[in-house]
């Protein structure tokens, strides 16, 4: 392909990824699948790697760009991001409503009611219908510049369907199911879990590392135009179809009310849909439609005079909190649990409620023998909200997290990374049934048979002290197990063979690495081929496999220098667990000259594209990285090789061309 034709194929590959992008982010419409939208985009990041000096700032590629910041730089904002007055009561906004008739008389007055969602409030710049500038609130007056941050969020158009210089203002959030998929994946991974979207987001968007941002699923949403070259509009309405068509994210639900006894009939129906929206709202936004009016009514010193925020109210309860109980997680994190005298909110009966950690006892100054208030808001999991402290009798106590695992005994200690306290003892039993649980699990080894209640009498019984026990187990110690006949027992025993050799993947996803989730130990197994080549791995070569960033690399590092886990590996390998990536069906048994060699491509090839050359190699047995080192056997050179090209001679590696490279393949 010459240059011409790469232009029009790149404007046309990030095209279709922006059309994409649009429909499923923003429409929720996709009209492709994950696998075919993967596909254009490698395509256009192949291409984009053959004519490095045609990658443009807002090309999809671009969104995930840089190194991580020391520190964000504050921006001034063009017109101050005001906050809204509060109200709880369809009385208030009838006053607010006659407040807003009294200020205009005897003009006609209409109101655009709007969800409010509970997010993050952002302001983006665009100039000439590019995205330039990114920042938070902040106080009102100046933010900080996350640029970077807001880059990665593919709701977010880096380019506008017109060229128009204007600010944005608007809502980052995590929808409800996404949030729930992600904390699902952190326990899988042994990561503490969030406590909810809102604080999530907003921590998402203070990450220094634009990566770990882009690993979060944040959208947004835009509601305002704060500053406009040369557009004027006349309405909130017209405000709100104009940012649509500029192709950025608004609500779908929006009302044009005549007037506010039409928005108090809009508010209740918003509020009916609460559970429904794949978003969680606090509330519905009430503004004067008239832009010329909103000038006449002005602002108070904090907030306008046009628009207030009328939010619902969540259900509440008051309950006795009889005890805090400590959980231990896989990893040994501790979790104070609420034990609560049951009491029924919004549709259920709630008797537990997590406490998330030490901080939030002491912020809420919540105390044993405490009545509590317990909110459930529409789509949320129940949370202790707060302290009824005119009922306290002074017999209350104080919880103080133990000094000792409530467990094992074993000494606990707090982990700087978590702000977590954490039991030390790898052997805690506590830890153990856990850890057994999520090697057998499906999403692991997939040992059907092996749920929570056989995992937990093999460890109280002392049948198994590490994951590879599993395998010396026989019929007769199971049968011997309350609730277990000989069948069921011959059954898992049986099940438990067969997973000696399940592929790869599920044997890392299986050790319960921190940090490892499922799809990360599929990148793993994928780049590294075999346990062994993994387990010695360095930092800097495990961060060679795609999706591999300097947290989970080194968590993958400290794993295996683990002498316990290095025991637990070998007697794994003893049972006869299988290491090695099974070979694709079909295809013989690689004995070439690349099997068990480590392979670097590059520069250009004439009769393979970088990408079919890795897999031919990787069918052919062997590894293949993106970087030169010291462990790297062979380098394969294209046309317009590099620095790698240096690197290679300076370490004195083995080079190949393309003719040698194809007869090695054939042999
Ligand atoms: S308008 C000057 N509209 O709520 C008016 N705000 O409590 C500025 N919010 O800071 C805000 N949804 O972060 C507006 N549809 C909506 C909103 C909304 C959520 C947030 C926003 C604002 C806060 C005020």
């Amino acid at each position: 392909m010459n240059r011409t034709e790469a232009q029009k194929k790149l404007a046309n590959l990030r095209e279709q990824i922006r059309r994409h992008d649009h429909l499923y982010y923003v429409e929720a419409q996709p009209n492709i699948s994950d696998r075919e939208y993967d596909k254009l985009y490698a395509e256009l990041k192949e291409l984009e790697s053959k004519f490095p000096d045609l990658v443009t700032p807002d090309s999809p590629t671009q969104r995930v760009g840089g190194q991580p910041l020391k520190e964000f730089k504050s921006v001034r904002h063009a017109v101050p991001m005001m906050s809204l007055d509060n109200t709880y009561s369809v009385e208030e906004l009838r006053v607010f409503d006659n407040r807003v008739r009294r200020l205009l008389p005897d003009e006609k007055i209409e109101y655009v009611l709007e969800p409010k969602i509970d997010g993050v409030s952002i302001s983006i710049r665009y100039e000439n219908g590019k995205f330039t500038l990114g920042a938070t609130r902040g106080d009102g007056t100046t933010g900080d510049d996350i640029t970077a941050n807001l880059k990665t969020i593919k709701a977010i158009p880096l380019t506008l369907t017109k060229p128009v210089t204007l600010e944005v203002r608007g809502e980052v959030y995590i929808p409800v199911a996404e949030f729930e998929k992600l904390n699902k994946e952190r326990e899988k991974a042994g990561e503490p879990l969030f406590q909810n979207p809102r604080n999530t987001a907003a921590g998402s968007l203070k990450q220094l590392d634009p990566a770990t941002v882009a690993q979060r699923p944040l959208n947004a949403v835009f509601y305002a135009v704060a500053a406009a070259e040369g557009v004027k509009f006349k309405k909130q309405s017209e405000v709100l179809d104009a940012l649509k068509k500029l192709g950025l994210p608004t609500h779908r639900q929006w009302w044009v009310c005549k007037d506010i006894e039409e928005v108090i009939k809009r508010a209740e129906e918003l509020q009916k849909l609460e559970a429904k929206l794949p978003f969680e709202i606090d509330g519905a936004v009430v503004k004067v439609n008239g832009l010329a009016q909103w000038e006449r009514l002005g602002s108070t010193s904090k907030a306008p005079r046009f628009a207030i925020a009328y939010k619902y109210s969540h259900e509440q309860a008051q309950t006795k909190l009889n005890d805090i109980t400590i959980q231990v997680g896989r990893t040994g994190i501790l979790t104070p649990v609420a034990e609560l005298e049951p009491v029924f909110v919004a549709g259920s009966t709630i008797s537990r409620a997590t406490l998330h950690n030490e901080e939030e006892i002491k912020r809420k100054d919540i105390r044993i023998g405490d009545t509590v208030i317990i909110e459930k808001a529409g789509q949320v999991i129940p949370a202790v909200v707060g302290v009824v402290k005119e009922k306290r009798t002074g017999k209350e106590k104080i919880f103080k997290m133990p000094t000792k695992c409530p467990v094992c005994g074993g000494p606990v200690h707090r982990d700087p990374e978590f702000v977590a306290w954490r039991c030390e003892n790898i052997a805690c039993p506590a830890q153990l049934k856990r850890t057994i649980g999520h090697f057998a699990s499906r999403a692991a080894m997939d040992i059907e048979g092996m749920g929570e209640v056989l995992v937990n009498q093999l460890v109280d019984n002392k049948l198994v002290r590490d994951v590879a026990d599993i395998y010396s187990l026989t019929v007769e110690q199971l049968a011997d197990l309350e609730r277990m006949a000989e069948k069921s027992a011959t059954n898992v025993v049986n099940t438990i063979a067969e997973s000696k050799n399940r592929e790869l993947w599920r044997l890392i996803h299986g050790l319960g690495i921190l940090h490892v989730g499922e799809g990360g130990a599929r990148k793993l197994a994928d780049h590294f081929h075999d346990l062994d080549k993994l387990a010695s791995a360095s930092i800097e070569e495990l961060q060679q496999a795609e999706d591999v960033g300097p947290v989970m690399a080194e968590s993958i590092h400290d794993f295996f220098q683990n002498p316990r886990n290095q025991a637990v590996i070998e007697k794994l390998r003893k049972a006869g667990v299988r290491m090695k990536a099974s070979r694709r069906s079909g295809l013989p048994a690689a004995t070439g000259s690349f099997a068990g060699k480590t392979v670097v491509v590059t520069g250009t090839l004439k009769k393979f594209s970088r990408d079919e050359a890795k897999e031919a190699l990787r069918k052919a047995g062997a590894t293949v990285t993106d970087s030169v080192s010291k462990k790297t056997d062979y380098l394969i050179v294209g046309e317009d090789a590099g620095s790698k090209l240096d690197k290679a001679g300076k370490l004195g590696l083995k080079t190949l061309s393309e003719v040698e490279f194809v007869k090695m393949l054939g042999q």
